[in-house]
């Protein structure tokens, strides 16, 4: 039984061993995706931050730091928007995009991003996109 199990392990480590060192290195996905890329991917197909562009699906997001939560003219926000009192900073934001709907009732984002760094990355980008 013992010398089993001591045969059974060198065969295992003699398997695993080779196997892992021709493993592909990673290329693409090693690097981490920057804020511009994860809005385009993440936002962008409902939001833009160009200037002057039409709001698609959400509204324009150029200069959304520090703009009053609900307050882009010409867009028509959900109800749950007229008691949204607060100004977007980096908290609310990150507040928000983790789940619109538990801090809006009645918001109609379809969008949730569980990973912590992924919306710290985007809310970063979007500081900057006056
Ligand atoms: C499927 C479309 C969709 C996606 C994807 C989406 N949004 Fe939205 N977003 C909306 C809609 C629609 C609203 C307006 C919600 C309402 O009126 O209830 C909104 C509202 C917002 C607001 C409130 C803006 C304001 O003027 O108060 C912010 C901030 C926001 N989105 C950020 C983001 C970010 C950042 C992403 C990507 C990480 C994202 N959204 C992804 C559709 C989307």
């Amino acid at each position: 039984m013992r010398t089993m199990a001591v045969v059974l392990g060198v065969a295992v480590g003699a398997l695993a061993l080779p196997a892992a060192a021709q493993m592909p290195l990673p290329d693409d996905s090693s690097a981490p995706m920057d804020g511009a890329t994860l809005f385009l991917n993440q936002c962008g197909t409902c939001h833009t931050v160009e200037h002057g562009a039409a709001p698609r699906q959400g509204p324009n997001l150029a200069g959304v730091v520090g703009r009053k939560a609900g307050s882009l003219p010409g867009f028509t926000y959900s109800a749950g928007f007229a008691k949204a009192g607060w100004t977007w900073d980096a908290a609310r934001l990150d507040t928000w995009l983790s789940n619109p709907q538990a801090m809006i009732p009645g918001a109609v984002m379809l969008y949730k991003q569980a990973d912590p760094a992924t919306r710290k990355t985007i809310i970063d980008w979007l500081k900057d996109q006056h």
